[in-house]
């Protein structure tokens, strides 16, 4: 008999199987996808749209006919974030409310995007794409350079309030890169010189002028086309003779 339980047992332990716990760092965006009640950042600070702003709200929600105003949210939601600097719930519950919508709607949107910064963030808002091709032409030395002049690691704020630094995925100049999104300008075509000298321009309070580094005007080959020179074959091109 108990021979027979060992046996058993010992053909159960075979098909036991352990769980293991994951050990790699879960990957993360340095926004803020939690709310907790904070003293800059809770239900009761108040937020308004300025009159301005509130003329700029009107004319958003125009744009959208009856029964698809809700539509309007992100662009609400920017707008809101242009006037505060960040996103507060406060902000996130005022669109909520002019939109006739539930606040988890609200929620829902600002969290998902991360161009919506939910927590404070400084004047200049410095991303740097790693992405695979910004990666390829040296986004990592970009990135060190931003870190070093600016004294601050990714996710983090100045203490002055100055420049937030994010690693951000691809904004979509892979054939600029690397490059670097400052508020609403893109720096294309970098060097750590460009991204230590564009950096020291705004400490100065100096605006440098947007696009590419390289000296070419968008994304047009640098010095003589390699490809496409000669005049655009017309329509059947290629194809067999006989069809
Ligand atoms: S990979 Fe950097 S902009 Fe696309």
């Amino acid at each position: 008999m108990l021979k027979t339980v060992q046996a058993i047992a010992q053909n159960l332990q075979k098909f036991v199987t352990f769980r293991t716990l994951q050990t790699s760092a879960s990957l993360q965006h340095d926004s803020l996808f939690v709310h907790r009640d904070t003293p800059e950042d809770n239900p009761d600070i108040k937020f308004e749209f300025t009159p301005e702003n509130k003329k700029r709200a009107e004319a958003i929600l125009a744009i959208y006919p009856e029964g698809h105003k809700r539509a309007a949210m992100i662009p609400l939601l920017d707008l809101a974030q242009r006037q505060y600097g960040w996103l507060p719930i406060s902000a996130m519950h005022h669109v909520a409310e002019i939109l006739n919508l539930p606040k988890m709607r609200v929620y829902e949107v600002a969290t998902f995007y991360t161009m919506f910064m939910r927590k404070p963030t400084g004047k200049y808002h410095v991303q740097v794409c790693t992405t695979t091709p910004c990666w390829l032409r040296g986004s990592d030395e970009i990135l060190e350079a931003c870190k070093k002049t600016l004294q601050i690691g990714v996710g983090e704020t100045s203490k002055d309030m100055m420049w937030t630094l994010s690693e951000v995925e691809c904004l979509g100049a892979c054939v600029n890169a690397p490059m670097i999104q400052i508020n609403d300008d893109y720096y294309e075509d970098l060097t750590v010189k460009d991204t230590e000298e564009i950096l020291a321009d705004l400490k100065n309070d100096k605006k440098p002028a947007p696009g590419p580094r390289s000296g070419r005007y968008a994304a047009e080959p640098i010095g003589e086309p390699t490809s496409l020179k000669g005049d655009p074959p017309g329509p059947g091109f290629g194809v067999r003779a006989d069809l």
